[in-house]
C-alpha cells in the first residue's frame, strides 16, 4: 500500500506509458461502411453524417485508393434503390442480380484483390414501407417469409463474389435459411456474419437518412432486440451460432460494452462491434460546437471498444485510421 507502492511511476512519461499501453487496434481489423448508388462519378453527401458520401461505384474505387494504402482491411456494401418507384412490398430489387451492390462487388474485387468485401443483407432499403421484410395485413413483419427474401439477397451477393454476408434483419432462423441456401449453391466459402445482437436503437438515426430506410409506419422493435432485456440479446446471439454463423456482432457499439465483452467471454467465435452512424455523427456535433477534440474522443471511443474484446471494428471512422491513431 501507499506509499511503498505509486502507480504513478507506471505512468511518469510518455515512454514509459509507450511500453506498458496496449497498441491500437491494428487498420486490418477495421471495415467501412459505405453507401453505394447507381451511376457515375456521383459523391452525395450525407447531410446526417458529415464526412461520408452515397458514391457510385467509380468513385468509391478511387476514394478506396488512401484507405487500402493504409491497411484498412474491409469495405461493408449497402446498396439502395434509385428512386420510391423501384421499392415493392416485397424489397425484390435487393436480390437484383444487375442491383448495384451485385455490380460492386466483382469491381472492387478487380480494383482490389485482397480487401474483404462485406455486404449487409436486408430489405429495408428496398421495401415501400421501409421495414426489413414483408408485411402481413396488421403491419407486423412475416418472419419466415422474410427468411425466404434475405436467402435470395444472400445468394445474389456471394454469386457477385462477397467475402462475407451479413444479414441484419433480425428475423429468427435468417442465419440458418442463409446457410442451407449457400450450402445448396455450392457457396460452402462465403462467410456469414450475423448482426446477431443487434438492438432496437436510436443511434441509428443518421443511417436512415443515407439509406432512405425509415420505416412509413412503426418501428422496429418487434423484431430488433430490446435493450432493456439483456439475456434475450445475449440468446439472440447464442442462437446464430447454433445456426451457423461464423462471425457475431454486437450493434450499436458504444453504449453495448457490456454485450460486447459478455459475448466475447461467451463464445469462441470472433465478435465484431458495429459502431454506428449516431455514435460517428455524435462525436462530430460535439466537435463542431467546440465541445471536444474530435480525434482525441474518436480514439478514445475505439479504444473502448477494444478494451471490451472486439475482434473487428465496423466504423464509419475507419478511412481516418490513421490520423485517429497517429496523433
Ligand atoms: C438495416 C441496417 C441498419 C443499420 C445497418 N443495417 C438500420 C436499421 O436497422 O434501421 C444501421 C447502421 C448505422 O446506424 O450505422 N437493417
Ligand atoms: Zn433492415
Amino acid at each position: 500500500m501507499f506509499p511503498e507502492i505509486r502507480l504513478r511511476r507506471l505512468r511518469r512519461t510518455p515512454e514509459i506509458r509507450a511500453m506498458f499501453d496496449a497498441p491500437p487496434p491494428p487498420a486490418s481489423k477495421f471495415v467501412w461502411p459505405v453507401f453505394v448508388v447507381a451511376g457515375d462519378k456521383r459523391r452525395e453527401p450525407i447531410d446526417a453524417m458529415p464526412g461520408q458520401f452515397r458514391m457510385s461505384i467509380d468513385t468509391l474505387i478511387r476514394e478506396l485508393e488512401p484507405v487500402v494504402a493504409q491497411g484498412v482491411g474491409g469495405v461493408l456494401l449497402f446498396g439502395q434503390c434509385e428512386d420510391d418507384a423501384q421499392k415493392d412490398g416485397d424489397g425484390t430489387e435487393a436480390y437484383n442480380p444487375r442491383g448495384v451492390v451485385q455490380r460492386a462487388i466483382p469491381e472492387l474485387k478487380r480494383a482490389y484483390p485482397g480487401l474483404v468485401v462485406m455486404t449487409d443483407v436486408c430489405l429495408c432499403a428496398y421495401t415501400s414501407h421501409g421495414h426489413c421484410g414483408p408485411l402481413r395485413p396488421d403491419g407486423s413483419v412475416e418472419n419466415d417469409a422474410a427468411n425466404a427474401l434475405l436467402a435470395k439477397v444472400a445468394l445474389s451477393h456471394a454469386e457477385a463474389g462477397a467475402d462475407v454476408v451479413a444479414p441484419s434483419a433480425m428475423m429468427d432462423g435468417q442465419i440458418l435459411e442463409i446457410r442451407e441456401t449457400l450450402d445448396d449453391h455450392d457457396m460452402q466459402d462465403t462467410l456469414l456474419m450475423a448482426y446477431s445482437s443487434k438492438f432496437a436503437s436510436s443511434m441509428y438515426g443518421p443511417f436512415r437518412d443515407a439509406e432512405n430506410s425509415e420505416p412509413g409506419q412503426g418501428d422496429r422493435k418487434g423484431y430488433q432486440a430490446s435493450y432493456a432485456n439483456l439475456r434475450a440479446a445475449l440468446r439472440e446471439s447464442e442462437f446464430d451460432e447454433e445456426e451457423g454463423a461464423d462471425i457475431l456482432m454486437v450493434k450499436p457499439a458504444l453504449f453495448y460494452l457490456d454485450v460486447l465483452q459478455k459475448i466475447r467471454e461467451a463464445s469462441d467465435l470472433p465478435v465484431a462491434a458495429y459502431n454506428v452512424s449516431g455514435e460517428y455523427s455524435m462525436l462530430i456535433a460535439a466537435a463542431e460546437r467546440g465541445w471536444g477534440n474530435l480525434m482525441d474522443m474518436v480514439r478514445e471511443s475505439l479504444m473502448a471498444i477494444d478494451r471490451a474484446g472486439a475482434d473487428l471494428f465496423l466504423s464509419y471512422w475507419a478511412p481516418r485510421y490513421r490520423e485517429i491513431f497517429t496523433t
